[in-house]
Order: C-alpha cells, then sequence, then structure tokens
C-alpha cells in the first residue's frame, strides 16, 4: 500500500509517504522546538497553533518529496496517542478529513508503536523481540510479540529517561529539550568520582525511576558554594548521563537473560543518546544478544516510524471510523491489534 503517515503528538509536525510499510519515500519533521525553548518547555496550546499551520505545508512537501500525488494514496495512518490532546486532535483531524475526501481508509495508532516499529524501515526481525522505549513521556520494555502484540515487562515508576534529561538540563539552566546537550556535554567531560544512584537497579523486577537521579544532581548543585562552571557542568552531566545509562543497560539485558530471546529494539528520542549505544555495545559484544538502534532521525519524533504498523493494519482490513477519537493516555498493551 501506498501510505500517507502523519505524527502530531507532541512538538514536532510530522508527514511521510510510504511504500509497502517499509520504503521510506519522504520524511518531513517540522520541529517546533525553537517556539517552545523560551518557555523551558512545550506549551500545548502553542503548540496546537503550530500543527495547524504546519500540517498543510508538511504534507505537500512529503508528497512532492515523493513525487507522489493525493489521489495516489491508498491510506492513512497517524498517531492517536497518548499525547498533548490538542496537538494529536490536528493530525486525527486531518487524517480523517483527507482519508474521507480521497474515499481511502486511515487508522490511528499508539506513539510507542511506531518508535519501536521503526526498527523494521531498516532491518527485517525475528518476532518475538524485546524493545526499551525511552522517550519524553515512557521508559518501558516490552516483549514485542508481532505487530500489534505488545507486553509491558517493565516501566518506570515514575519519570521517563528523556523527562529527566529535560529536567536536568533545566537545572542547570542548559534549556529545552535537555537531551542531545547533555549527552554532548557528558561526551566532553568525566565524572571524576562523581556518583548518582542507581534506583532500582539491583531490585528483582524490570521497572525504572528516574526522578531520584535528578534530585540528586540539583542536591549536588545546592552544595556547591558556587553555580557549576563549565567543567563542573561536563562532569554533572558525565555522572548523570552514566547512572541513567547503567540503569537502562542493566535493565534491558537482564529481560534479555529472563526472556530467553536475542534481540532487543532501542526507540524513542533517549536512543539517540550516545552514551547509551556505546554501552550497549560494549555490554553485548560476545553475549549473543543483538541490540538493534534506528538511526537518529527515525528515533526522534517522524510521521514514516507509523507506517510499519499501519500498512499491516489497513491491509488486514482493520481501520477506524470517522467517531474515533485521540487519547491523551493510552497503555500499549491495551491499544494492541488483535486481528
Ligand atoms: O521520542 P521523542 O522525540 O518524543 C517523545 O515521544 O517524547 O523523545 C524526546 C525525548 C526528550 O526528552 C529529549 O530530551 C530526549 O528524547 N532526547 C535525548 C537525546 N535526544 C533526545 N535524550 C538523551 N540523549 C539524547 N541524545
Ligand atoms: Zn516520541
Amino acid at each position: 500500500m501506498l501510505l500517507l503517515a502523519l505524527e502530531t503528538s507532541c512538538d514536532e509536525t510530522s508527514a511521510a509517504v510510504v511504500r509497502h510499510g517499509r520504503e521510506v519515500l519522504s520524511n518531513v519533521v517540522a520541529s517546533q522546538v525553537d517556539l517552545h525553548a523560551r518557555y523551558g518547555g512545550v506549551v500545548p496550546e502553542l503548540a496546537s497553533r503550530k500543527h495547524l499551520e504546519g500540517i498543510g505545508p508538511a504534507i505537500e512537501e512529503a508528497l512532492d518529496g515523493a513525487g507522489v500525488a493525493a489521489s495516489e494514496l491508498e491510506g492513512i495512518c497517524v498517531t492517536r496517542g497518548p499525547g498533548l490532546i490538542g496537538a494529536l486532535l490536528v493530525g486525527l483531524s486531518t487524517a480523517k478529513a483527507m482519508a474521507f475526501a480521497l474515499g481511502i481508509p486511515w487508522v490511528g495508532l499508539h506513539h510507542m508503536e511506531g518508535h519501536i516499529l521503526a526498527a523494521l524501515l531498516e532491518r527485517e526481525l525475528p518476532f518475538p523481540f524485546l524493545a526499551l522505549a525511552v522517550s519524553g513521556a515512557h521508559s518501558h520494555i516490552y516483549r514485542v510479540d508481532g505487530i500489534g502484540r505488545y507486553r509491558t515487562l517493565g516501566r518506570t515508576w515514575d519519570d521517563a529517561a528523556g523527562e529527566a534529561y529535560d529536567k536536568v538540563s533545566k537545572l542547570l539552566g542548559l534549556g529545552y529539550p535537555g537531551g542531545a546537550v547533555i549527552d554532548r556535554l557528558a561526551a566532553e567531560g568525566e565524572s571524576d568520582g562523581l556518583v548518582f544512584p542507581r534506583p532500582l537497579l539491583h531490585q528483582d523486577n524490570l521497572d525504572f525511576s528516574f526522578s531520584g537521579i535528578k534530585t540528586a544532581v540539583l542536591n549536588h548543585v545546592r552544595r556547591l558554594s558556587a553555580p557549576p562552571g563549565e567543567d563542573e557542568m561536563r562532569r554533572i552531566a558525565a555522572a548523570f548521563q552514566e547512572a541513567v545509562v547503567e540503569v537502562l543497560t542493566r535493565k534491558a539485558l537482564r529481560a534479555l537473560d529472563e526472556s530467553g530471546l536475542r534481540h532487543l529494539v532501542v526507540a524513542g528520542g533517549v536512543a539517540c543518546n550516545s552514551g547509551l549505544r556505546e554501552r550497549f555495545r560494549q555490554l553485548a559484544a560476545g553475549s549473543g544478544y543483538e541490540v538493534h538502534f534506528p538511526s537518529p532521525k527515525l528515533c526522534a519524533d517522524n510521521a514514516a516510524m507509523l507506517a510499519v504498523a499501519g500498512d499491516f493494519y489497513l491491509r488486514q482490513g482493520f481501520k477506524d471510523g470517522l467517531d474515533a477519537n485521540a487519547l491523551a493516555h493510552w497503555q500499549l498493551d491495551a491499544a494492541a491489534f488483535h486481528g
């Protein structure tokens, strides 16, 4: 099928054209980061308005880039949730309106389903596999038995990993979003004896907790006699990243050990992290496990990632009606497709 995919769950307006759920013909991502940066985080109302302005041009650019006319499209897939409700509604309403006007089916998808299956845009993987899904709102370990068949094995009890990066960045005065900035500082510095806690690391579960690491960073900064200079910032960033990466990698490897599965997909915006990629490379070497990272453009929010599941569902005849609404909160297990 030739699909248009739309993603507007947070602060990127994205449209993609994908053939057969695998061949990405275009993947346009219009970021709103500059708009929200001055407020230190995403302002939901501004995000919705910016999506409204941007969705039409993004779709035109995606169609042009793919060399495809709207009349050639055979289906539309769109993020239905979870996310900012006003932002989601822009993508969802656009998908419904276009599908209705073009007389083609559409389907609403779970955002994390898109992130996890993005790996399949670059390589085929045998089911079942495990997924570590780490973004601004999720830090979950899932067992993936097939497209639409997900089971949560572990999850964060409080902040998501990306949220912790963003909060630490904010408290260090490094702005929003924080992941890439802290990642760069961490790579330039050494933790040099500074150790932040690794919550739940030795507990007998696959869960995470990141809010304590963020508080430990805050307490460390408060104890300093002066605001941290550049070297101290690098040291803090390196120590913070080591703590987060250690917990994520150890728990994911533990999940592989316990499940007996061999393949792990690391997905979502935090999967761009260079420290996380490097640590997985070290730990997986010689272990028999294979850890797959989609390329950074497919880890961050983008529409093409939705087309893997979109193509699968629409080919099975599973589609949504005009009454399907956006869902701000939605568990991936509950979003599972049972066709
Ligand atoms: O998946 P994503 O683009 O949007 C959501 O679904 O949330 O993930 C965004 C999150 C943000 O918290 C951002 O700070 C984080 O991913 N992030 C990173 C890196 N790049 C983005 N975190 C750590 N290291 C990075 N290089
Ligand atoms: Zn995302």
